[in-house]
């Protein structure tokens, strides 16, 4: 219950599907979190959640992708005790499978400027106060689809890819300042986005997990609450899949 008691969380994208697992968990747990994303109505939703379970959050308005108000979620945050303690980068621009001829530049920006951009803004709006505090943990959601070939959009997968070395570089910059930043690698996770148990491809990939099956949420949450609590307090610069055994053969 308390394994954040105290510590000031933000989460991006907390509105739907493995953000709003993570922001509820890390609520429970004890944090004041701030859930940030781009659909307010969701996002109040999840905070009203969060709320009526016993725990505290607010939602703030923030587009990954807009300085402003990346800089505007981290001050909201930071006002409530003057510290950040958990950041959780988990919005992406999620669009179609398809191949290289396909893609467009349109896309290829939406990747970058959401997934890669909106967690750079984040991290380097969220660093001050965890090198003032010596002590932070960022949690960047990646994919399986950065370790492993599949099909895909390709300006998602070169992003997230891109994502993984961001989180190495960050991890070795500020390991000395205490702070930890970590990679989680969801499989196929049961959200809005993923297909339903009547699509070929939901068998496709519950196939090619070890276990068999789709992940929940909340199994992504577990996983994300693990590296951001204290009990991963020598965990830096690591990638951990959370993805049935997929990436396992
Ligand atoms: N579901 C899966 O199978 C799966 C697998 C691997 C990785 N992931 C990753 O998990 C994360 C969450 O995905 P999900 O499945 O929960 O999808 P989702 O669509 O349910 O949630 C994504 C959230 O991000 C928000 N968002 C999108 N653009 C934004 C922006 N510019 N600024 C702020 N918020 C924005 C959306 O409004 C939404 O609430 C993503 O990074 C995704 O790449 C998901």
């Amino acid at each position: 219950m308390d394994r954040l008691k105290d510590k000031i969380a933000i989460v991006t994208g907390g509105a739907n599907g493995i953000g709003k697992a993570i922001s509820g968990l890390l609520a429970e747990e004890g944090a004041w979190v701030l859930v940030t994303d781009i659909e307010d109505d969701a996002g109040n939703a999840t905070v009203d959640g969060i709320r009526n379970a016993g725990g505290a959050a607010k939602f703030c308005h923030a587009d990954v992708s807009s300085t402003a108000d990346v800089n505007r979620a981290v001050e909201t945050a930071a006002a409530m005790n003057g510290r950040v303690d958990i950041l959780c980068n988990n919005a992406a621009y999620l669009g179609d499978f398809h191949a290289i001829l396909e893609s467009t530049d349109d896309e290829w920006s939406k990747c970058i400027n959401v997934a890669l951009m909106g967690t750079h803004y984040f991290t380097k709006a969220t660093l001050p106060y965890m090198i003032k505090q010596r002590k932070g943990s960022i949690v960047n959601i990646v994919s399986i689809q950065a370790l492993a070939g599949m099909m895909t959009s390709v300006a998602y997968t070169a992003t997230k890819a891109a994502l993984l070395g961001y989180t190495l570089s960050a991890a070795y910059d500020y390991g000395r300042q205490n702070i930890r930043i970590n990679s989680l690698c969801p499989g196929p996770i049961q959200t809005r986005i993923s297909p339903n148990p009547d699509n070929p491809h939901y068998k496709w990939q519950c196939d090619n997990t070890v276990l068999g099956r789709i992940g929940a949420p909340r199994e992504v949450a577990y996983a994300a609450l693990f590296l951001a609590s204290d009990e991963a307090s020598y965990v830096t610069g690591a990638t951990l899949p959370v993805d049935g055994g997929w990436t396992s053969k």
